[in-house]
């Protein structure tokens, strides 16, 4: 099944927790609530008036819940991006646009090129990159920033940074709590990997956009996300 309609499945499940329906653990509740203020630290537009934020796959649980109360105390323009199924979990005010498309959408794009002073992306890239044109996903996400704007693409499983947390005693000693297991995690360097999602694909790219005259920075997460110690974070920034 495609991302997309999975997490529509999810959505409508009402035996899971909104936590879960965004595709983390129950155990991971606690940390979840760490993700909003990380978000916030990286985007200066959400504390500012009258902003124009987008959120592309926002999902429905703490983050854009907080999100939505932030938008209406800095009194921000927010669009919501994702399934009918996932925005209708979601509630509405007048700040508040819901649009209920799968990501890119032509007329979507057009309506908002060149206009957000922030774009949220978090955890959706990987849902993309091996079943759209994931070049073509990010094209339109650094379309719509206007100048000074910018796109936080978040939380991307870094299949290399994984390898690296997990080959330090930090990792060990996290794969035997977070697993059960006696063992050491299996860490293979050296090999071909079909569809990996790694060091060469996040650095693609931020030299990417570099090179058509944006600014791009990797960013770390916090500790206390639910999956800081494997993923990390891209900054585009518009001149
Ligand atoms: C892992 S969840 C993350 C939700 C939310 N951003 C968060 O971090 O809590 C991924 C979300 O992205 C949405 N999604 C996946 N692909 C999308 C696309 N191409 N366009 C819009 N939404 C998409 C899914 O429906 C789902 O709600």
């Amino acid at each position: 099944m495609k991302y997309f309609d999975f997490y529509k499945e999810k959505a409508v499940d009402n035996s899971l927790t909104t936590t879960e329906k965004c595709g983390r653990y129950l155990k991971q509740s606690d940390d979840e609530l760490n993700i909003f203020d990380d978000v916030c630290s990286k985007l200066p537009a959400l504390t500012q008036e009258n902003a124009l934020i987008i959120d592309i796959g926002c999902g429905c649980s703490d983050p854009v819940k907080k999100l939505i109360n932030n938008s209406q105390t800095y009194k921000n323009n927010l669009v919501l991006v994702d399934s009918k199924e996932m925005l209708s979990l979601l509630p509405d005010a007048d700040n508040i646009t819901k649009v209920d498309v799968q990501f890119p959408d032509n007329s979507f794009v057009d309506t908002y090129q060149n206009k957000a002073d922030a774009i949220i992306v978090y955890s959706v890239f990987h849902c993309v990159y091996l079943e759209n044109d994931f070049i073509m996903f990010v094209d339109s996400l650094v379309k719509l920033l206007k100048s000074g704007g910018t796109l936080l693409l978040a939380d991307l499983p870094n299949a290399t940074k994984k390898k690296r947390f997990l080959s330090s005693d930090e990792g060990k000693t996290f794969h035997k709590n977070w697993s059960g297991e006696e063992n050491d995690p299996e860490v293979n360097w050296n090999q071909f990997e079909a569809g990996s999602l790694d060091d060469s694909l996040v650095l693609m790219l931020l030299m990417r956009y570099r090179q058509m005259g944006y600014e791009t920075y990797l960013v770390p997460q916090n500790k206390q996300l639910p999956f800081s110690n494997t993923r990390e974070d891209i900054l585009v920034r518009k001149w």
